[in-house]
């Protein structure tokens, strides 16, 4: 029987077990059993493998477990990140173990999507990137499995942080999790009406940032519309620790709003869990099931892709999935990094015009 090898790899993201559950019931519908590997890339090299299928008078179905963990965040088959994989000796314990496999399934962000590229170089077996990261960091793709979840939980949870905000009138800086990438802070400022936003991509001096935040708290409170609570939501990229930058704005602020009063918040993991959205779910089955199409075609050493045309990826039969080389993503993912993606200009520009009318 055909059997295809699927595995999560790299920061968990809500939505993963979606993915594979969407891929095991495509695959099992054509008859092609699913093998989860656990524990990412070294699951892999050490053999350590779940069987997602399991035959029955009707022909396979997905084992009970993984119906359920559809529903949940987090990743049913395990997760982690391989230093052994990145060298050749490992790489080639794990190209041992994919010999009779139809095809290998990477799910998992930037570091992941590399490892592949790698692995499809060096072996025969066809190898498809699924992209998912909540940090939305991921080139040729407007958006990876678990953003929408991530930033829903940022919103929620901003919005409690308002409550408690206004009764005491107080300013909060909320910092999240992106890694290098601001597009959370920047996609969440706007949904929760934040009053500014700090990101790394901005490549503003710490003591801009300290005058900025001190501006935006003192613009507000002295505002005469009477606002009562001050929002600044801030890039887990952006180098200033929370407290210390609160210390400083205080420090800013106490000859001209004495007994100030700024608290700061740290979502960090919280936001990497949870149930996936309804968006998520349905991103992730549709990428799954692009996914199993093209291994089962032996296409290889490619990802696929939500909605992003534009930059010329390969129409598959979903008019929203893409395929693009995964050295094309690597590539994008880069520039979206170091700012010279027309999409991170974009943000940057777009986020600059927002600060004019943010909140106050
Ligand atoms: O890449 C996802 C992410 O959650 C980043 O936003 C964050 O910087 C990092 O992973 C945290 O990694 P870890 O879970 O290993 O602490």
């Amino acid at each position: 029987m055909k059997t295809i090898f699927i595995l999560t790899s790299g920061g968990d993201a809500p939505g993963m077990n979606a993915a594979v559950r969407a891929v095991a019931k495509v695959a099992a519908a054509q008859g092609v059993r699913t093998v989860g590997v656990l524990d990412g890339y070294d699951g892999l090299m050490d053999g350590r493998f779940r069987e997602l299928c399991q035959p029955t008078d009707r022909g396979l179905a997905v084992i009970p477990d993984l119906d359920t963990a559809g529903s949940l965040g987090g990743t049913l088959i395990g997760s982690a990140r391989s230093a052994r994989f990145r060298t050749p000796e490992g790489r080639q314990h794990a190209i041992a173990r994919l010999s009779a496999a139809a095809g290998l399934i990477v799910i998992g962000g930037d570091g992941s999507l590399t490892g592949a590229h790698r692995l499809a170089h060096e072996c025969g077996t066809p190898i498809i990137g699924i992209p998912a990261s909540i940090d939305n960091d991921i080139g040729c793709t407007a958006t990876a499995i678990g953003v929408d979840t991530a930033l829903n939980t940022i919103v929620e949870s901003c919005d409690r942080i308002c409550d408690t905000a206004i009764s005491h009138r107080r300013a909060f800086v909320v910092e999240v999790m992106g890694r290098q990438s601001g597009y959370l802070a920047m996609a969440s400022a706007v949904a929760a009406g934040a009053d500014a936003v700090l990101f790394r991509e901005q490549a503003r001096s710490a003591e801009d940032i300290i005058r900025t935040v001190a501006q935006t708290i003192r613009t507000a409170f002295e505002s005469e519309v009477g606002k009562r609570r001050v929002l600044i939501l801030k890039a887990e990229g952006v180098d200033i620790p929370c407290t210390s930058l609160v210390r400083r704005v205080e420090e800013e602020l106490q000859p001209v709003l004495p007994g100030v009063e700024i608290r700061a918040t740290v979502l960090g993991h919280l936001v990497r869990g949870g149930r996936p959205s309804f968006q998520d779910r349905m991103v992730a089955a549709r990428l799954g099931r692009a996914a199993v199409v093209a291994v089962l075609r032996g296409e290889s050493d490619q990802m696929v892709s939500w909605l992003q045309p534009a930059q010329g990826g390969q129409p598959t039969e979903d008019p929203s999935v893409f395929r693009y080389p995964i050295e094309r993503v690597l590539q994008e993912s880069r520039a979206l990094l170091d700012g010279s993606s027309p999409v991170t200009k974009w943000r940057v520009k777009m986020m600059s015009e927002v600060s004019g009318v943010l909140g106050l």
